[in-house]
């Protein structure tokens, strides 16, 4: 998730302690608390059977255990028959009452007996909770609650609200019982190729006599990843993004959008109002801030350092930015575009910069 969870390690509040959420020893730990009521048996209900579509679920009192499972593949042998095959999962915990807590812990690789093999289990174990997370928070009432939070407590409207959350859940799967269609959000969605927001992690089909370790979800009917519950497409309100979070940069902003500001040598183009909505900074090297979660890799990955780190505070996505401050340095190797979960980048090469 996403936002909700960047830092990805979190201390543990002694009011956390107190409900009986620990740590295990050796486990890497993930925790949010949403400030919304659920206690009601009817909402409990409403939640299972949503996340049920796509997730294994366990209850046990006040908890309800979200399970996505994965396949890895070892097909680094060139003779099929000595290919592994590993069976992985990652759990993460809701705990219901006057508020929710949404944990997860990545047990150390050596839980999986046969997985020992696996490279990057921690990366793709950690990036399939958030994705368990962001499905949570996005269809069921637990996201719905905290709408209405925000709508009450920041006055803002239920559009700008929707438009938040999809921004703080980019990796949610959209499941189809949920909860009322949401209203709005402004966006032509899908005229963009369908948009993983997990690169590494959903991998296709292993090609034989290649090296290489692929990943394949097992769950169930796997909806399709990232793509927009089906919802009409509305017309534009002035002050949302023409661009979806959830499906990734919008790749015809050119076209779409309007540039509304310069900032440190290159375009942004709007609707911009900040802290919310912050547009799409640059045109070569093209980072969508609305979408950026601040995960980073691209900046890791940037062999000629285009990115910097911009502080976008109040932002509900993240509050920094991978900023392409020197997009005209870029060489596009396309690294970044590849990394980024939530598919925030777009390169164009052959695009002036500043054009
Ligand atoms: Fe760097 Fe991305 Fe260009 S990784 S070189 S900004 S394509
Ligand atoms: Fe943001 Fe994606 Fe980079 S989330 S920090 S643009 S990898
Ligand atoms: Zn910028």
């Amino acid at each position: 998730m996403s936002s909700l969870l960047e830092d990805k390690v979190y201390m543990v509040l002694s009011e956390t302690a107190k409900r009986g959420v620990y740590p295990l020893h050796a486990y890497r730990y993930g925790l949010f608390r949403i400030p919304a009521e659920l206690n009601d048996k009817k909402e409990i209900q409403g939640v299972i059977a949503a996340l049920k579509q796509a997730f294994k679920i366990d209850e046990f009192a006040d908890r309800i255990y979200v399970t996505s499972k994965w396949k890895e593949t070892d097909v680094t042998s060139s003779k099929p028959q000595d290919w592994k095959e590993a069976e992985l999962e990652i759990t993460v915990e809701i705990v219901t009452g006057d508020v929710v807590d949404i944990i997860y812990q990545i047990k150390p690789l050596e839980y999986f007996p046969d997985a020992y093999w696996v490279k990057n289990y921690r990366s793709k174990a950690d990036q399939n909770a958030k994705m368990i997370i962001d499905s949570i928070i996005r269809n069921t009432i637990i996201g719905e609650k905290w709408k209405q939070e925000w709508i009450k407590k920041q006055k803002i409207s239920e559009q700008e609200a929707q438009k938040r959350l999809e921004g703080l859940t980019p990796l949610a799967k959209p499941l189809a019982v949920a909860k009322p269609a949401p209203p709005p959000a402004a966006k032509p969605v899908a005229q963009q190729p369908a948009a993983t927001p997990q690169p590494q992690v959903q991998a296709a089909k292993p090609a034989p006599q290649q090296q290489q370790q692929v990943q394949k979800q097992v769950e169930k009917p796997a909806p399709q990843p990232q793509v927009q519950p089906q919802k009409p497409a509305p017309a534009p309100a002035p002050t949302a993004a023409p661009s979806s979070s959830a499906g990734g940069i919008d790749i015809n902003f050119r076209s779409n959008r309007q540039i509304a500001e310069d900032h440190f040598g290159h375009h942004v183009w709007g609707p911009v109002n900040t802290p919310d909505l912050l547009g799409i900074h640059g045109t070569a090297v093209a980072v969508d801030f609305d979408i950026c979660i601040a995960d980073g890799a691209c900046v890791e990955a940037c062999p000629v350092n285009v990115f910097e780190w911009f502080a976008t505070p109040g932002h509900p996505a993240s509050e920094k930015k991978a900023d392409p401050t020197r997009e005209s340095e870029c060489i596009f190797c396309m690294a970044c575009e590849v990394v980024c979960p939530p598919v925030a980048i777009k390169v164009t090469q052959g695009v002036h910069p500043f054009a």
